[in-house]
């Protein structure tokens, strides 16, 4: 998964292009570089790691004068290791392009080129599109582009330059996301919106199969079936300390103190506490009536709010929910029909395996939801309907506030159907959200203990296994907190369902092996406290999360507390000293939190 830029105005197109990349470094970081046309000639500067590494090349090699047309790339390998040769942009004559995207038909196309004489100089499938575009090219890049495209299968976010002609950018998207901004007089095409964000807030969504002629004269588009076409123009309402650190240290450690308002803001848009109401984009809740089953569907992160999801939807809705991860769901050939909704959760609306498997849903005939962030994502797109969670950018690795936003979206879905069913009543409805909005005030109180668990932290930073054990909602808490800690510390961390103990995990209890037991006062609170019982029998070391005031904080090693809360809201409070516990132990082993290895962002490859 990488990050594409391109630039056409008045401005220097460099420095717009290193801005843009810089803010788009966490979907990929193994390589980057830029192609500038200037005095009609193309003048491509690439290197191997992060965006300041190009910026070192080019201190050598800066072009003379205002050079208004760039496209620009960071890479997070999929074809061919990370190299120079095999990092973006990609040359093929007078042609310059940077890709995201993968194609699957790349080395077919290869080959024929290669026949026509044709070499190439990386391992990569971005530049056999670069020799497609040139062997197609005869003066007229926009052509070129559409007549190459034709040809391809897979994935593609495309901008494509060419010397000869120093006012045309071309862009062009498929299952890969691309946006175009609209500045005064002056163009972007970016991967996603943080990017583009410090120059224009004016931004326009380009739909599958889109292919954009940009000209200082304005831009047109053509769909997929080449028909002219207008996208409309939306203003991105972000500030661009949303998109930015705003004084913290790393963008996971904003994200984490964003939870409290994200969740008011994904709140705020879906409910009317006062007349007992959660309202939902009718297109999300067409047929509801109809369905008998629910089927959840994710990756990650977003795979664990499927599991809390599923505790409230079965008794609440009263239909058996299934939940799969996004891979598995695709293996094992699932049995869906015109009764079964098929719901895809997904921060970023790209992950590869979860949009696929919402394509094989609705091959099936399933009615299909989306519970995303990213406003016009693949995902969101091609579910029959969309629930935005409204998190804001999320730009760290490590997902923080999607999570609780993706939760609460999914208690809320529990609420609207039980109460169209007839199952819940309105007074209770408007009572549950009304403890909704005492949510944030709550996560702010545990938000506030930062420094006790920062300190925890430093006791516990060099310890080389943990152990994560919940019950029940808080079972996926144990998952995801064992997650949050091993993918940016890089400490094996495992969550467990607290009782599997006995049929496993408790050969695993020894001095120097910390066991996470989370047991707030809800209705398994005597299982879990059993569970910790049997940890310290065995000399185990435990730290507790609690209801604050709870006789648990004695019975543990160290105790992180959260206010009372019901019983069925505790997920969104337990997950937040975990998540700061693994965000301190990362800093404190000096890792790279934001942007943890092997990592990316979206994993847009299957
Ligand atoms: C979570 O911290 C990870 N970054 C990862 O597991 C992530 O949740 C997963 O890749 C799914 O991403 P998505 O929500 O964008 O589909």
């Amino acid at each position: 998964m990488c990050g594409i830029v391109g630039y056409l105005g008045e401005e220097k197109a460099l420095g717009v292009l290193l801005e843009g990349l810089k803010r788009l470094e966490y979907r990929g970081y193994d390589s980057a570089g830029v192609a500038l046309v200037s005095g009609e000639r193309l003048h491509v500067v690439k290197s191997v790691g992060k965006i300041r590494e190009l910026e070192r090349a080019l201190r050598d090699v800066e072009p003379e004068g205002t050079i208004h047309l760039g496209i620009g790339h960071t890479r997070w390998a999929t074809h061919g290791r990370p190299s120079e040769a095999n990092a973006h942009p990609h040359v093929a004559g007078p042609i310059a392009l940077v890709h995201n995207g993968i194609i699957e038909n790349y080395l077919e196309i290869k080959r024929e080129l290669e026949e026509e004489g044709y070499t190439f100089l990386s391992d990569t499938d971005s530049e056999v599109v670069a020799r497609l575009i040139f062997h197609h090219y005869g003066g007229d890049l926009f052509e070129a582009v559409r007549e190459a495209l034709k040809r391809l299968k897979g994935a593609y976010a495309l901008a494509v330059i060419s010397e000869e002609e120093p006012n045309c950018l071309v862009g062009a998207r498929k299952d890969s996301p691309l946006v175009l901004g609209l500045g005064e007089g002056e163009f972007f095409l970016a991967s996603d919106i943080p990017a583009i964000l410090p120059f224009t807030r004016r931004v326009l969504l380009l739909n599958n199969g889109d292919k954009v002629l940009i000209t200082p004269q304005g831009v047109s588009i053509v769909d997929e079936a080449g028909v002219a076409v207008e996208r409309p123009v939306q203003r991105i309402m972000w500030s661009i300390a949303q998109a930015e650190k705003a004084g913290y240290k790393h963008f996971m450690q904003k994200e984490i103190f964003e939870q409290p308002r994200a969740l008011a803001d994904t709140l705020r848009s879906y409910i009317s506490p006062e007349k007992g109401e959660v309202y939902f984009p009718q297109a999300a809740l067409d047929d509801a009536s109809r369905w008998r089953r629910v089927t959840m569907v994710a990756c990650g992160t977003s795979w664990h709010a499927a599991l809390v999801g599923r505790v409230w939807l079965e008794p609440l809705v009263g239909v058996p929910v299934e939940v799969d991860i996004a891979s598995e769901f695709r293996a094992r050939d699932p049995a869906l029909d015109g009764d079964s909704l098929a719901i895809f959760i997904s921060q970023s609306g790209e992950t590869a395996d979860t949009l696929a498997a919402l394509r094989l849903a609705r091959g099936k005939g399933a009615r299909t939801l989306a519970v995303c962030n990213v406003v016009g994502s693949s995902i969101s797109r091609e579910a029959h309907g969309v629930i935005y969670t409204h998190a804001g950018p999320e730009i760290g690795v490590a997902s923080t506030k999607a999570f609780v936003t993706q939760m609460v979206v999914l208690y809320l879905l529990a609420l609207r159907l039980a109460s169209d069913r007839g199952r819940m009543e309105k007074e209770e409805v408007s009572r549950r959200l009304g403890v909704l909005l005492s949510l944030p005030g709550k996560m702010e109180e545990v938000l506030a203990r930062e420094g006790e668990i920062e300190g925890l932290a430093r006791e516990y930073f060099q310890v080389k296994d943990f152990l994560y054990l919940g019950r029940w909602l808080n079972y996926p808490i144990a998952l995801e907190g064992a997650l949050k800690l091993k993918e940016i510390s890089y400490i094996h961390a495992e969550g467990y369902p607290a009782g599997e103990m006995k049929h496993g995990p408790i050969a695993l209890i020894e001095e120097g092996l910390p066991v996470v037991a989370i047991a707030p006062r809800d209705r398994v609170y005597d299982k879990m406290v059993a569970n910790v019982e049997e940890v310290k029998s065995r000399d185990g070391e435990v730290i507790g999360v609690g209801t604050q005031g709870d006789p648990l904080g004695q019975r543990v090693d160290r105790f992180l507390s959260i206010p009372p809360v019901d019983e069925e809201l505790t997920p969104f409070l337990t997950v937040l000293p975990l998540q700061l516990l693994a965000y301190f132990i990362a800093d404190r082993k000096g890792c790279d939190v934001d942007q943890p290895r092997n990592l990316a962002k979206s994993v847009t490859v299957g």
